[in-house]
C-alpha cells in the first residue's frame, strides 16, 4: 500500500463512548468501539478510564465481573489488578509483576456530560501516520455571554404605543 495516500480505518479524533451519567464512581462497563472490545470504568476518586477489554493473564474481559478498586480495576478470573494506565499493579499470589503484564489504555476526555476516546498521537506515530490531534477546549468568548443576552432581551422596554 502507498503509505501516501493511507486512509486510517478509524480517523484521528475523539468518539463519544458514553454519557456521563452512565457510570458512577466504582461501575464498570463494556465496550466495543475502535474495532476491538473495550472496558471503561470509573474510579472511586471519580476519573474515567478505558482500556482494553481483555485481561493479559488468560484473557478475561475486564468489562464482565471486573472491579473498581480504588483507582484500579481487579480482573474477575485470578484478581490481577490493573491501574488506570494499564498497567498490573498487584498479582495476589505472587511476589513479582510479569513485565508484561499491562492493558493498552486509550485516551479519555470528560466533557459536557460526555465521555469521549479516540485515537492517540503516539500510536500514529508508531505507524507513521500522525496527524494533529483535536483539541478539547471549548470555545471561549460570544457563548459565554448567552446569559447576559437572556437578561438583556428580558429587561428590553418596548415602546408604549398609546
Ligand atoms: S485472566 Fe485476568 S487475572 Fe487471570
Amino acid at each position: 500500500m502507498n503509505s501516501r495516500y493511507y486512509t486510517p480505518a478509524i480517523p484521528d479524533g475523539w468518539f463519544q463512548v458514553a454519557y456521563s451519567d452512565e457510570l458512577k464512581p466504582g461501575e464498570v462497563l463494556p465496550l466495543a468501539y475502535f474495532g476491538g472490545s473495550l472496558v471503561l470504568f470509573r474510579s472511586e476518586s471519580g476519573e474515567a478510564s478505558v482500556l482494553d477489554a481483555f485481561c493479559p493473564h488468560l484473557g478475561a474481559h475486564l468489562g464482565y465481573g471486573g472491579k473498581v478498586e480504588g483507582n484500579c480495576i481487579r480482573c474477575p478470573f485470578h484478581a490481577w489488578k490493573f491501574d488506570r494506565a494499564g498497567q498490573c499493579t498487584e498479582v495476589p499470589y505472587a511476589q513479582k509483576i510479569p513485565p508484561k503484564a499491562k492493558i493498552k489504555p486509550w485516551v479519555v476526555r470528560e466533557l459536557a456530560g460526555l465521555i469521549s476516546s479516540g485515537i492517540t498521537p503516539a500510536a500514529r506515530h508508531r505507524s507513521g501516520t500522525c496527524r494533529r490531534f483535536p483539541s478539547t477546549d471549548i470555545p471561549t468568548g460570544p457563548t459565554t455571554s448567552a446569559g447576559a443576552g437572556r437578561s438583556a432581551r428580558a429587561t428590553k422596554r418596548w415602546p408604549k404605543t398609546r
